[in-house]
């Protein structure tokens, strides 16, 4: 199985990548800018034809959430029409499509987990962005699966863990967030959960079980304090171990985007679809420390 994987400095692509060569016959090719730019189809049907992906992974996306809300048109470039265009060559190819979307499509008003059929509305311009871009990959790419996932953790990159090992190393007591639940999800349980959706992809084609939206997140919702205080209690460093977590509000912390207070995602239909459990949070830190080296 060949995957094609889009966002090649990415949390997610980078887990894809390393899952290359890990079982026999498994090939994963991760491209990114400016060789495969979403924002450019061109790119995008040059690396199809070059690739012969057997499927392809959308783990492309404009992430900065606070940032988009000044850049709205970049944010859409990417992960709206940028989506749609990504959909529309992998339909002419005629090759699976798995996109990768967001927990911050919801509103957070709902008092339980959310269902893949619950209504969307967006907060910010990130989670529309992102919406819009699952409206343009359904309509391009009848078969596509759209994953959503929240609150992306992995050794790579900027996220919330490594956020809060840094900040622990020089501060005893750290301010953070108590009023906005949702479930952290480590990238590499992503990328395991994109080879399942894969595999089922290509030996069932036209199946239509395997289309449309599914949510995928590690299974236990906490807030970011109680998430902070979880990374710390694992940390190796016993100085970390001991640092504070302060409880503060969203309006207190004054992000410029507004968040979901509650985007907790159901995950029994991904669940019961392709057979998979999602880790605990325990267990998918544990992994994480396995595979940290502080900078
Ligand atoms: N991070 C989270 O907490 C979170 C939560 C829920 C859902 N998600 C979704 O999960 C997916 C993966 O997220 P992630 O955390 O792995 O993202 P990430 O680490 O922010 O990486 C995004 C990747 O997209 C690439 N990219 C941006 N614009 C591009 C373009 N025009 N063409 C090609 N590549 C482009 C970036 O490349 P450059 O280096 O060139 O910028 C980067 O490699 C995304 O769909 C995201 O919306 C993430």
């Amino acid at each position: 199985m060949r995957l094609l994987v889009i966002g090649a400095t990415g949390q997610v692509a980078q887990s894809l990548a390393s899952l290359n060569g890990s079982e026999p016959g498994l090939e994963v090719v991760v491209l990114g800018r400016p060789q495969l730019d979403v924002t450019q189809p061109d790119t995008i049907a040059a690396a199809i034809t070059t690739n012969h992906p057997d499927c392809i992974v959308n783990a492309a996306a404009y992430t900065a959430v606070d940032k988009a809300e000044q850049e709205i048109e970049a944010a859409y470039a990417v992960n709206a029409s940028g989506a749609g265009h990504v959909a529309r060559c992998a339909a002419a190819a005629g090759r699976p499509l798995i996109h990768l979307s967001t927990d911050y499509v919801f509103d957070g008003r709902k008092a339980t987990s959310y269902v893949e059929c619950d209504p969307v509305n967006p907060l910010n311009v990130y989670g529309a962005s992102k919406e819009e871009g699952e409206r343009q990959v359904r309509s391009e790419h009848a078969g596509a699966l759209i994953l959503r996932t929240s609150w992306v953790y992995s050794v790579y990159g900027s996220n919330f863990v490594r956020t809060m090992l840094r900040l622990a190393a020089s501060n005893e007591t750290l301010k953070i967030v108590g009023d906005q639940t949702g479930c952290p999800t480590s990238a590499n349980d992503i990328a395991r959960a994109c080879l399942a959706c894969a595999r089922r992809l290509i030996a069932e084609p036209g199946n239509p079980d395997l289309n449309g939206i599914f949510h995928f997140c590690n299974d236990t919702a906490l807030t970011w304090a109680q998430f902070a205080e979880r990374i710390f209690d694992l940390a190796g460093d016993p100085a970390i171990r001991e640092t504070n977590v302060e409880r503060i509000t969203t309006e207190a912390f004054g992000a410029p985007a507004a968040r979901p207070a509650n985007s907790v995602l159901a995950t029994r239909k991904f669940r019961d679809t392709f057979g998979l459990t999602p880790a605990t949070l325990q267990e998918s830190l544990q992994e994480f420390f396995s595979l940290y080296q502080p900078s």
